[in-house]
């Protein structure tokens, strides 16, 4: 067993259960680190839509931080969470250009703890969930 990925799990699993709050001993923002990691490309640092990506995406990557503002004043997480996994396609020009995440995130889960018994669907929901936690944050007000 990767004794690093492994620990990198139960930090993500305790970020999750603790959201918000401090994980024993390191101040580690996982929404934050998936955020950088897989989405800033196109949707820009803030949020705002802005990403260098842009450049060569047909449809305009929308602004992140107004998702609450234009559902009157409510973040609306289960169509975040289906367009984060995969369940909602979302349409712009007639293609789909944003990558099924849920996907993603189970296909690198598995291989790495195949020689563990956890539960990879676990994992991928700790961090589907961290990063769900940081858009929330993102929200203007
Ligand atoms: C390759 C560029 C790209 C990446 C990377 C990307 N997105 Fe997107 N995202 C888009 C585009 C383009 C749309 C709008 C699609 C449409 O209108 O059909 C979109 C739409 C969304 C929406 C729907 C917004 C709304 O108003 O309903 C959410 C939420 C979202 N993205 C979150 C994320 C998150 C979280 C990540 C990282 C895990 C991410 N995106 C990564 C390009 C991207």
């Amino acid at each position: 067993m990767n004794r690093t990925v492994f620990r990198r799990f139960v930090v993500a699993v305790s970020a999750a259960v603790f959201a918000g709050g401090a994980v024993a001993g390191e101040r580690l923002d996982i929404g934050k680190r998936e955020y950088e990691a897989n989405c800033v490309v196109c949707h820009g640092v803030k949020g705002k839509g802005d990403g260098p990506f842009n450049q060569v995406l047909t449809i305009k990557t929308p602004d992140l931080t107004v998702l609450s503002k234009n559902n009157d004043g409510l973040f609306p997480v289960s169509r975040v969470l289906e367009v984060i996994d995969g369940r909602n396609v979302v349409k712009g020009h007639g293609t789909r250009e944003m990558p099924i995440w849920g996907d993603i995130y189970t296909a690198q889960a598995s291989p790495q703890f195949d020689d563990y018994p956890y539960n990879a669907a676990l994992f991928v929901w700790a961090r589907t969930l961290a990063l769900i936690d940081y858009l929330n944050r993102l929200q203007v007000k």
